[in-house]
């Protein structure tokens, strides 16, 4: 299986082509990937296949994405999510 390099968080990391960014966030040792805006708290991903909406990071500058639902592809940038970029 060939590996894609992505950029979590500002730090480069070699994943499984296939991969969800989801999985790359938690391989890349992030303990929360968004934060909720309602309550401040940190939020990770649950259920790994698109039903709970925990999961919902900043993919490619683009905020709001199912990271588990997302393939990785080479280059990936895949941020947290925060209340503030929420309302951007
Ligand atoms: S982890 Fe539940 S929808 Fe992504």
């Amino acid at each position: 299986m060939s590996n894609v390099t992505v950029n979590v968080e500002g730090k480069a990391i070699s994943v499984p082509a296939g991969e969800s960014a989801a999985g790359a966030a938690l391989a890349a040792g992030l303990t929360h990937t968004r934060v909720s805006p309602v309550t401040g708290e940190p939020r990770a991903p649950y259920c790994m296949m698109g039903v709970c909406f925990e999961c919902l990071m900043v993919i490619d500058g683009v905020p709001s994405r199912q990271a588990c639902m997302v393939p990785v592809r080479e280059g990936m940038r895949i941020e947290r999510q925060t209340a503030v970029e929420v309302w951007k």
